[in-house]
């Protein structure tokens, strides 16, 4: 059962990379454009921000389960209690924030803004905080999902 949400969890990361590098690049180019048409923008921050909380519904249930504390590897149980697991939280609040602060401004360029700066962070600290197998030992853990 677990391995199950394992996996979601692992696949989800690429709709979550994915829709949070769409949303950024066409925000910031909407911003340094000037454009006026938010257009299907706000849909799209939408979808991303769902997709972030459906990540977190996953991870909380994985770090309940605490099937990361038995890793023996140096450094791994720590790096999702310490790093991955409240980093992320923060990464999500971030993404919920570049959604609703966007949907709230009124000027075009203001949700433009915010959508840049809020989903930009986001993304940045997801990327960081993802344990790639190419990081640390995460390799021997994970390999290439
Ligand atoms: C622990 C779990 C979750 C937490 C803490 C959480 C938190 C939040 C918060 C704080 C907002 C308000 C954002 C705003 O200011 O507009 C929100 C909105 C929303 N969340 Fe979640 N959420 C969770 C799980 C989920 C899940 C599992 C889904 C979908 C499968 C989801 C879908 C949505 C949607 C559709 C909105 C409304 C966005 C809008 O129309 O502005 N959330 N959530
Ligand atoms: C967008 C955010 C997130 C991404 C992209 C992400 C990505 C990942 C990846 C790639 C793994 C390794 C799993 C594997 O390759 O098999 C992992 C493991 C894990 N994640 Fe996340 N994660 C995110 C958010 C979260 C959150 C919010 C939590 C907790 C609330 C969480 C808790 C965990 C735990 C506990 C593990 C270790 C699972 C185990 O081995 O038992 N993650 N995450």
């Amino acid at each position: 059962m677990i391995t199950g949400f394992l996996h979601l969890h692992s696949a989800l990361r690429w709709v979550v990379l994915a829709l949070l590098l769409v949303t950024f690049i066409k925000a910031a180019i909407g911003l340094s454009n000037k454009s006026t048409d938010f257009g299907s923008q706000g849909k799209l921050g939408l979808f991303t921000m769902i997709a972030l909380h459906i990540q977190l519904i996953i991870g909380l249930v994985l770090f309940f389960d605490g099937h990361w504390s038995e890793y023996t590897l140096d450094g791994v149980t720590r790096f999702f209690m310490m790093e991955h697991t409240p980093m992320m939280i923060i990464a999500i609040v971030l993404g919920t924030l570049g959604h609703s602060l966007s949907k709230r401004a009124t000027e075009v360029r203001a949700k433009f803004k915010k959508q840049t700066i809020f989903f930009g962070l986001s993304l940045l600290l997801i990327f960081a905080m993802i344990p790639w197998p190419f990081m640390r030992n995460f390799g021997e853990i994970f390999g290439w999902i």
